[in-house]
């Protein structure tokens, strides 16, 4: 399961619905950036770490070897879930996966004050520092923990480079590795230990068994460190491709790749946004669709549907099908748009442009329809949706060229209809 356009299309709520039919769900990369949010029984569950289908009793939620883990978060997390009855025992977290530490955000925080006015507007969570890291070869695994010594020296190691930026660039004071090491080592590793895991062996056990995994994506395709509007993206590759190395499963284990995409486009932090709204509409859709951050609180940048976008996620993801997400936030909607082509310089294109400056300057180019001007919220046959809502979903389906197989109307886990049946 992938996001489709830049983030909180609704991954959290479809993985939660999805994984009723499964036996384990995995999340394959970034980290506690992501804020997945689930309503079941009218109570709420945001997520950052731990994979949306630990509230069943028969999942087994995995943390891929992609995914960068800050343990005391992760342990807050498994500690709010506890207390809200959901038991955790059967979390794995995979031992090579890399664990962010209290530098990693202090760094990100501090490369994006250096930024200023050219700032990413990331979630400050230390995902960028420790990607880095982990390419760098400075990075400090979960399984490090397992091993006092190991995890010392590579405290040392990892922090003699970082104290230097910290003090020589940054003009902070340097972070003490033996003290850091003790703080983790005596707050994190009883509770953590009885986790960690060969997570790969774990999936492959599983497939092999014959059961059903499902692979849940963070952040989305547009914020794809590899095909992404770079800079303004997340630091791990959240498209298809990074489900098979950050989970350890090969494509040929792959049968499905669901993309979430909302009924129209949200964007948090900064970077090009070819539909982005200013106006009324905008402010409504936002309104509407509580668009604030699950995590950050930081209000959501408003646009319509684009397809040039969605037809190259389907292209980068081998999408299979989609789910469209919050189609009764447009509900009140006299009409609804949908990008079909974008203008760049008076030239017309239904592709993405390659070159990042095109980008900034496409213009979209609208296909106008009558809005349905109906309540959504309790539909969940296909037959309860007004013509005017199937011509929006054909219109979508026709110009990204795979079936729209499910949607949501209402953030409950209930709130779905399924095309296909
Ligand atoms: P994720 O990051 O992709 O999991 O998405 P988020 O949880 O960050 O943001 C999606 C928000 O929309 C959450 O508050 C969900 O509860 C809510 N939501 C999900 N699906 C629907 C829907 O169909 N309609 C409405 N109105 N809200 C939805
Ligand atoms: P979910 O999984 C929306 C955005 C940040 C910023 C950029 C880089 O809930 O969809 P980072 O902290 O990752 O270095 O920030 O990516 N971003 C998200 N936007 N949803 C998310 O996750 C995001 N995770 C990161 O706002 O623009
Ligand atoms: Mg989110």
């Amino acid at each position: 399961m992938v996001g489709t356009q830049w983030g909180d299309e609704g991954k959290g709520k479809f993985t939660d619905l999805l994984a009723k039919e499964m036996s384990m769900v995995v999340r394959y990369q970034g980290g506690h950036n992501a804020g997945h949010t689930l309503v079941v029984d009218g109570e709420t569950f945001a997520l950052q770490l731990v994979p949306s289908g630990a509230l069943y009793d028969h999942i087994v939620p995995v943390i891929g070897n992609g995914v960068v883990v800050d343990p005391f978060v992760l342990l807050a997390e498994i500690d709010m879930l506890s207390r809200r009855g959901i038991d955790c025992s059967r979390l794995r977290v995979s031992g090579n996966a890399h664990l962010i530490l209290p530098y990693h955000q202090q760094l990100d925080a501090l490369h994006e004050r250096h930024l200023g006015k050219s700032k990413l507007g990331t979630t400050k969570r230390g995902i960028g520092p420790a990607y880095a890291d982990k390419a760098m070869r400075l990075g400090v695994r979960v399984q490090d923990l397992l091993d006092e010594m190991i995890f010392r020296e590579k405290l040392r190691a990892t922090l003699s480079h970082h104290n230097k930026v910290l003090t020589k660039i940054f003009n902070r004071l340097p972070v003490d590795p033996d003290a850091l090491a003790d703080k983790v080592l005596s707050e994190c590793l009883e509770p953590l230990a009885p986790h960690i895991a060969d997570t790969a062996d774990l999936i492959h056990d599983a497939l092999e068994a014959g059961q059903h995994v499902l692979l849940e994506g963070a952040q989305a395709t547009f914020l794809d460190l590899d095909h992404g509007t770079y800079p303004f993206v997340t630091s791990s590759n959240p498209t298809a491709g990074g489900a098979c190395t950050g989970a350890g499963v090969g494509p040929r284990h792959i049968d499905r790749v669901i993309g979430i995409a909302k009924a129209y486009v949200t964007r948090v932090g900064a970077g090009p946004f070819p539909t982005e709204l200013f106006d009324a509409d905008g402010d409504r859709l936002v309104d509407i669709g509580r668009e604030f951050g699950t995590n950050t609180g930081r209000r959501r940048r408003p646009g319509w549907f684009d397809a040039v976008m969605l037809r190259h996620a389907v292209r980068l993801n081998s999408l299979t099908e989609l789910a469209i997400t919050k189609l009764d936030v447009l509900d009140t909607f006299d009409t609804v748009k949908v990008c079909v082509a974008y203008e760049i310089d008076g030239v017309r294109t239904e592709k993405l442009p390659y070159h990042q400056s095109d980008v900034h300057r496409a213009v979209p180019i609208y296909e106008e329809l009558p809005g349905w001007r109906a309540d959504l919220t309790a539909a969940t046959e296909p037959r309860h949706l007004p013509s005017e809502a199937h011509a929006y979903l054909e219109l979508i389906e026709q110009q990204v060229g795979v079936p729209v197989s499910m949607v949501s109307t209402g953030p409950g886990r209930s709130q779905f209809l399924n095309l296909t049946s």
